[in-house]
C-alpha cells in the first residue's frame, strides 16, 4: 500500500442537541493514502460530513465533543488549537462543499476570492496573488480567465461556480482536498466534467482527495478506494473494484445489490428495508443488526474492522460463512 497521508482512528463525535446527546460518530477508522481518490459513501445521516468537519475542526466546540485520533503525516490534529488549525485549513487540507452559492462571497469578484486564498495562507502580495489566481482559473478550466477574474459569482453558471470553489480549495496545493458531495446540485453532464476536473487536479497537483458521496456511480468512476459508512462508523474499506466484485459487509451488499447492474450508476442510494438508528445511544454491537438477515447473538458484541482480503477490511466477516 502507498504511504498513508491521513490516519483516522476511533474518531468519535457527540453532539449536544435539545433532544439529548446524538452519538454522531461512534469510532471511525479510515486511512487515506498519498495521491489517491478515496470515496466515502453511505446513506444520508451516516456521518460523512461530520467526519470531514471533525477532521477540520469545523464543529461548534460548545455543542460537540470530539475524541480519537486524526494523524496527518504522523501529526495529531485532534486537540490542536484554533491558531494551529488555521495553518492546516486551506494550506494542508481544504474542503469543497455541495452548494457553491452558500460558500462564495457574492460581493467579491472571482479573481479577488481566489487571490484571497494566497494572501491569507501564503502571505502573497495582492499582485502576486492575482497572478496565481489567474493561473488557477486556467487550471480549473474557467475561460477566458482574464474576463472571468472580474466577474461576480452570480454571473456564473452553477458548474462554473463549483469550479471557482474548487480553485479556491486547491489554490494552496493542499495535501488533501475533501469534496463533500461536490456534484450533487449539478446536472449530469456538468457532474461528469467536474469529476474529470478532480482527476486532473489529483494528477497535476499530486494531492489526495476524499470524495464524499452517496452515489456509487461516482465511486466506480473516479475513486481508487472506498470506505462505506453506517451509523457513524466505517464498516467496510476496499478498492473501488473490490467493493463491487467482492462485497463483504451485508450493508454494502444490500446497497450494491439494489443498484441497476449495468453501470453501477444510480443517482440516489437505493432504499433497503428498515431505517438507520437515530443514534441517541452509543452502540456497542453491530448497528446494522435490526436490518440484517444474517444477524445472530454474536452481533451484539463489538465488530472491529478486520482484514477479509488484500487491502480489504470489513466489520462483518460472518456473511462470508453464510455465502
Ligand atoms: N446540527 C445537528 N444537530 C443534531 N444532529 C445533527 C446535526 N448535524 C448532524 N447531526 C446528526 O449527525 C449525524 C451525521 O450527520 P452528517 O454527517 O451530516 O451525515 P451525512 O453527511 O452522512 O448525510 C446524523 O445522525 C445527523 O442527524
Ligand atoms: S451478520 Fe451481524 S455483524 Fe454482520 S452485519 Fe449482520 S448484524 Fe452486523
Ligand atoms: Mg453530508
Amino acid at each position: 500500500m502507498e504511504r498513508r497521508l491521513l490516519e483516522i482512528r476511533d474518531l468519535k463525535v457527540d453532539l449536544m442537541t435539545q433532544r439529548g446527546i446524538v452519538y454522531a460518530l461512534q469510532g471511525v477508522n479510515m486511512d487515506i493514502c498519498e495521491g489517491e481518490i478515496h470515496g466515502l459513501v453511505g446513506e444520508s445521516g451516516c456521518g460523512k460530513s461530520m467526519t470531514s468537519k471533525a477532521i477540520l475542526h469545523l464543529l461548534d466546540r460548545r455543542r460537540s465533543r470530539v475524541s480519537g485520533s486524526v494523524l496527518l503525516e504522523g501529526r495529531e490534529l485532534i486537540g490542536l488549537s484554533e491558531r494551529e488549525m488555521r495553518k492546516v485549513r486551506g494550506n494542508l487540507i481544504s474542503i469543497v462543499f455541495q452548494d457553491p452559492m452558500i460558500s462564495l462571497n457574492p460581493l467579491m469578484t472571482v479573481g479577488d476570492q481566489i487571490a484571497e486564498s494566497y494572501t491569507n495562507h501564503q502571505g502573497d502580495s495582492r499582485k502576486a496573488a492575482l497572478a496565481k489566481a489567474f493561473d488557477m482559473l486556467e487550471l480549473v478550466g474557467i475561460h477566458p480567465a482574464d474576463r472571468r477574474m472580474k466577474q461576480y459569482p452570480f454571473e456564473l453558471s452553477g458548474g462554473l461556480q463549483q469550479r471557482v470553489m474548487i480553485a479556491m480549495a486547491a489554490a494552496c496545493r493542499p495535501k488533501l482536498l475533501i469534496a463533500d458531495e461536490p456534484t450533487t446540485s449539478l446536472d449530469v453532464t456538468i457532474q461528469a466534467q467536474i469529476l474529470e476536473l478532480f482527476k486532473e487536479l489529483r494528477r497535476e497537483l499530486k494531492m489526495s482527495i476524499l470524495m464524499i458521496t452517496h452515489n456509487f456511480g461516482i465511486v466506480a468512476e473516479i475513486c481508487d478506494r472506498v470506505s462505506v459508512m453506517y451509523a457513524g462508523r466505517v464498516i467496510e474499506t476496499a478498492s473501488s473494484r473490490g467493493i463491487f466484485d467482492r462485497t463483504a459487509h451485508p450493508y454494502s451488499r444490500a446497497l450494491i445489490a439494489s443498484i441497476p447492474k449495468a453501470r453501477h450508476y444510480c443517482e440516489y442510494l437505493p432504499v433497503i428495508p428498515g431505517s438507520p438508528p437515530r443514534q441517541f445511544e452509543r452502540e456497542i454491537g453491530c448497528s446494522f443488526r435490526p436490518r440484517c438477515p444474517y444477524r445472530d447473538a454474536s452481533c451484539d458484541r463489538a465488530q472491529a474492522l478486520s482484514k477479509v482480503g488484500e487491502g480489504h477490511m470489513s466489520a462483518c466477516t460472518r456473511a462470508f460463512d453464510r455465502g
